[in-house]
């Protein structure tokens, strides 16, 4: 524990803050960003004249604190937008963009390797590096990752099921129900990247979906469920709230939080199929 708790009210590892720091610096004396939109930091941070480009970066730094110390998968998230000075004017409001105006986003997974999983904007498509220790590099391993049509597996934290909305319960009950077809498997790491990253290599479904307690879930939008939209989108799949694509949200808060439903087409789409 670092002793202090976040903007969520989540209480911060020691981790969380060398990473968020670690970030922070690295995209300062980059010249390229203006304004950062961190989990860590209450505020957008407003880079200095000196320093500035024409960035905007909203990260996750460390993403699974939970799963720190037993030593289970982490990761980092990011999205990245353009600053757009709208008619001479330039407002703080200008991190506040939907994520299909995302010009790049991807992610860092620290498992049994490391990879980072990056699209280079709209129709670019998915591409991911293996970090090679050896050389102090990312290798192109994986060019043109896709996401499976369908998968066999559903991701979601079912200790939440009492909480469920009847959709959602509906859903998760068809999964494990031979009489519908074949039963799922369950996999839920706690990490999303390490969730996201398996259901875009295997295919399936992961969901951290609105609940009774919680109307918009837990993950935050700008640096989570957008970055992570936009891979799988970018890869085939399908982001969904339930209700709307989580790119097309107009956010209004910088930590602010969206329901999160993403993964392969035909199974994202029997949820909205569901939906309706
Ligand atoms: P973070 O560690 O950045 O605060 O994110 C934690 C998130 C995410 O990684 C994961 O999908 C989710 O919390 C798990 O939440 P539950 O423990 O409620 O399932
Ligand atoms: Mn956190
Ligand atoms: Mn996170
Ligand atoms: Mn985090």
């Amino acid at each position: 524990m670092a002793g202090n708790t976040n903007v969520q009210g989540e209480d911060v590892k020691k981790l969380d803050v060398v990473s968020n720091e670690l970030f922070i610096n690295m995209l300062v004396s980059s010249y390229t960003t203006c304004m950062l939109v961190s989990e860590e930091n209450d505020e957008i941070i407003k880079v200095g004249q000196e320093h500035k480009g024409k960035y905007i970066v909203c990260f996750d730094p460390l993403d699974g604190s939970s799963n720190i110390d037993c030593l289970a998968s982490i990761g980092s998230i990011f999205a990245i937008y353009r600053y757009i000075c709208r008619e001479g004017v330039c407002d703080d409001k200008e991190v506040l963009q939907p994520g299909n105006q995302i010009v790049a986003a991807g992610y860092a997974l620290y498992g049994s390797a490391t990879m980072m999983v990056l699209s280079l904007g709209p129709g670019s498509g998915v591409n991911g590096f293996m970090l090679d220790p050896a050389i102090g590099e990312f290798v192109l391993t994986e060019p043109n990752m896709t996401i499976p049509e369908k998968g066999k597996i559903y991701s979601i934290n079912e200790g939440y099921s009492y909480l469920w909305d009847e959709t959602i319960t509906e859903y998760v009950r068809r999964k494990k129900d031979p009489k519908v077809g074949k039963p799922y498997g369950a996999r839920y790491v706690g990490s999303m990247v390490a969730d996201v990253h398996r259901t875009l290599k295997y295919g399936g479904i992961f969901m951290y979906p609105a609940n009774k307690e919680s109307p918009n879930g837990k993950l935050r939008l700008l640096y989570e469920c957008n970055p992570m939209a936009f891979i799988i989108t970018e890869a085939g799949g399908l982001a969904t709230t339930g209700k709307m694509p989580i790119l097309d949200i107009v956010p209004e808060k910088i930590h602010q939080r969206a329901p999160c439903i993403l993964g392969s087409k035909k199974d994202v789409q029997e949820l909205l199929d569901l939906v309706k």
